[in-house]
């Protein structure tokens, strides 16, 4: 039988994850200190995939390559592709065109997380073999999704790339596998409005072409980490699930509930109350962390309170008055009081950061 293949799709801009993105790609954000692309790859190893093409932009390419590595650490064989520009998914696929050749493969968006893996999906997918199979989840705001219209008999009669007007609430979740016939597709279809060439076009071609497209609906939880809520919505779904591990030196601090503290981590006079995890070599001092948050590596958090929060390596919290919450720190960002005269805010912050203050 033809092998299966994996592609990830960690190209693209990331434009509503600025200013974190500016510097380093959205894929690589982490949720629960491990990067989104992380769980893509994991749930494709665990899946029994080996192969796994990872597409790249040449602006962020170069360090998700030095992140993911060659895969062995995944147990999977990495390819990189690079996209010279994000000219849409199904563009992203024929860029891959190469490297998938004749086989059938999983597409993975790269910053989509789904709580089930993929083992379901694969196995659906071996049993039925069609030429397509997607995933849908009702959603609150199909208009920023791909959405399905299904027939009376549960088939999908058509397919829209982020309709003003959904005719449903079902979202195309950004895991799909596909045969060699999506490359057809692919070239067959215009680029739509937004001058992408879409994977929902490509399908909906397939759809046409009476080709066998099966959908199924998700059991657990899906998320798109594209936007900031969204992303502290995948830290607090992951977090829910982490085991209690205490590795790093606790000295008159205490800890409730589920949570991780990394080696090398060092907590004085603070409480950490769960889910949340923090990173090796934190330090956190009169801290008290509350649920939901993710420190990480080398952060400080010092006579502070963070919570429902995601802090990036090397970031520093220190004399706050009020608590901090749902926030994202990118990497070494610091946030202090200062006894400098005259009193006053003092910012140097990067462009379309965001700050409120009571
Ligand atoms: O998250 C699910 C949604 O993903 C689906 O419901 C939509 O039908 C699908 O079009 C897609 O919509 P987005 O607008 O959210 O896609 P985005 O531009 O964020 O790209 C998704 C991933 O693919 C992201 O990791 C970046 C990467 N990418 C994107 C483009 C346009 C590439 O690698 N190359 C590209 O050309």
């Amino acid at each position: 039988m033809e092998q299966l293949k994996g592609l990830i799709l960690s190209g693209g801009k990331g434009t509503r994850l600025r200013p974190i993105t500016y510097t380093s790609a959205k894929q690589l954000v982490p949720v629960a200190n491990k990067p989104v692309l992380f769980y893509a790859i994991e749930s494709m190893a665990a899946a029994g995939i080996r192969e796994v093409g990872i597409i790249i932009a040449p602006e962020t390419g170069g360090e998700i390559r030095e992140a993911a590595g060659d895969g062995e650490r995944f147990g999977v064989e990495i390819t990189y592709i690079e996209q010279d520009a994000p000219l849409g998914l199904a563009h992203a696929v024929l860029t891959a065109e190469a490297f998938l050749g004749g086989d059938p493969f999983v597409m993975y968006l790269g910053d989509n997380l789904l709580q089930g893996g993929i083992d379901d999906l694969v196995s659906a997918f071996r049993a039925n073999a069609p030429e397509a199979l997607i995933l849908l989840t009702p959603v609150p705001d199909p208009q920023n999704y791909g959405v399905a219209e299904l027939d009376g008999d549960g088939r999908i009669a058509r397919l829209v790339e982020k309709p003003a007007q959904p005719a449903s609430d079902l979202a195309l979740v950004g895991v799909y596998m596909f045969t060699a016939r999506i490359h057809d597709a692919a070239k067959a279809i215009k680029p739509s409005g937004r001058g992408e060439l879409e994977i929902t076009d490509a399908i909906q071609w397939l759809v046409d072409a009476e080709a066998t497209v099966e959908s199924h609906v998700v059991r657990g939880w899906w998320k798109d980490t594209g936007r900031l809520d969204d992303m502290l919505e995948a830290n607090r779904l992951i977090l829910e699930r982490v085991e209690r591990r205490i590795d790093g030196e606790l000295e008159h601090s205490q800890i409730d509930g589920r949570v991780i503290v990394e080696a090398g981590a060092v907590l004085e006079r603070s409480t950490v109350r769960g889910p949340a995890i923090v990173g090796a070599g934190a330090r956190l001092t009169d801290a008290y962390i509350g649920p939901y948050t993710a420190v990480g590596r080398h952060c400080v958090v010092e006579s502070a309170e963070v919570e429902h929060s995601i802090l990036l390596e090397g970031s520093s919290v220190r004399g706050l008055d009020g608590r901090m919450e749902s926030s994202l720190l990118g990497r070494n960002v610091h946030i202090g009081r200062s006894t400098r005269q005259p009193r006053a805010y003092r910012f140097m912050v990067g462009d379309s950061s965001e700050i409120e203050i009571l």
